[in-house]
């Protein structure tokens, strides 16, 4: 079956088709798909059926594998570069890391060489009497840039604000030595996406927390309307989950969030990888 890209209708988003994951993959298709993940932030792939060294070397051929304080917890028994991520709870232990990403937020943006992107592999989706739940949201910074006023382009343009691990609320607190591994880092509120050239706005409530040659109170004010703009409708795609789909998102590009809308016993298990990125221009 030939490969068929079918955006979504959204600002963002492709479905891919006619691609088995779990059979080689020639260097042609992979181009094709590669181009289409640049070009549309997400895409994905449903009905899939893959191992976790197959769901390991689809990553790799992305960008090397990136580790998250999540994978030194939470990683699946012979394949550390997968972590899991679920509500489920076995023998009185949590199997994997349970609301992860609640919030509006790109991965890992308060390092200094933030990801490419990350894959995520649904085994299992909560479902309620035939809804699926437990969506996860992409919002387009490309297109949320795309939108803004000239005036308040240049006003942004070559700024650059600090991203702080600190800030940021997560699903659960980090270890001091956590904390001391990712020291607060610098990067341009505008970014320029590495393989399209598109502007993205790359800004997030509370990992953001100055802008520098800003008063705080300025730069508050920037950072909360900048973070509300990026995540309004029109620049939104909403993933409703089926289980066999295989979906990556692009962390230049695209912001995300999971909505957490169910809880056991209705059970939600994915896979997922991370691929390694570049410093932000
Ligand atoms: C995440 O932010 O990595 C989790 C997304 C999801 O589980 O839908």
């Amino acid at each position: 079956m030939a490969m068929e890209i079918i955006p979504t209708g959204a600002v963002l988003g492709a479905e891919i088709r006619g691609v088995d994951l779990a059979s080689p993959m020639d260097d042609t298709t992979f181009a094709a798909i590669d181009d289409a993940y640049n070009q549309h932030g997400v895409i994905f792939f449903r009905d899939q059926q893959i191992t976790p060294p197959q769901q390991v070397a689809f990553t790799r051929r992305f960008g090397e594998i990136e580790y998250n304080i999540f994978s030194e917890r939470w990683s699946v028994t012979g394949s550390p570069e997968i972590v899991v991520v679920s509500n489920i709870t076995e023998n009185g232990a949590p199997i994997g890391i349970k609301r992860a990403g609640e919030n509006w937020h790109s991965d890992m943006c308060y390092t200094a060489r933030p990801p490419r992107g990350t894959m995520l592999y649904a085994l299992e989706v909560p479902d309620l009497s035939g809804l699926s739940l437990g969506d996860t949201e992409f919002a387009s910074a490309a297109a949320a840039w795309d939108a803004l006023p000239e005036s308040l382009r240049s006003h942004i343009e070559n700024r650059t604000a600090v991203f702080d691990f600190k800030g940021r609320k997560r699903a659960f607190p980090p270890k001091q030595s956590e904390i001391d591994r990712n020291p607060p880092v610098r990067h341009p509120i505008v970014r320029t996406h590495p393989h399209t050239g598109r502007k993205c706005l790359y800004v997030m409530r509370d990992d953001c927390t100055s802008i520098e040659g800003l008063e705080p109170a300025e730069a508050d004010i920037l950072i909360a309307a900048l973070s509300d703009h990026i995540v309004k409708p029109a620049f939104i795609y909403r993933h409703q989950w089926r289980v066999g789909d295989v979906l990556m998102w692009d962390n230049c590009m695209v912001q995300h969030r999971a909505i957490q809308d169910y809880d056991m016993p209705l059970r939600r298990l994915m896979h997922r990888t991370t691929m390694g990125g570049s410093v932000p221009i």
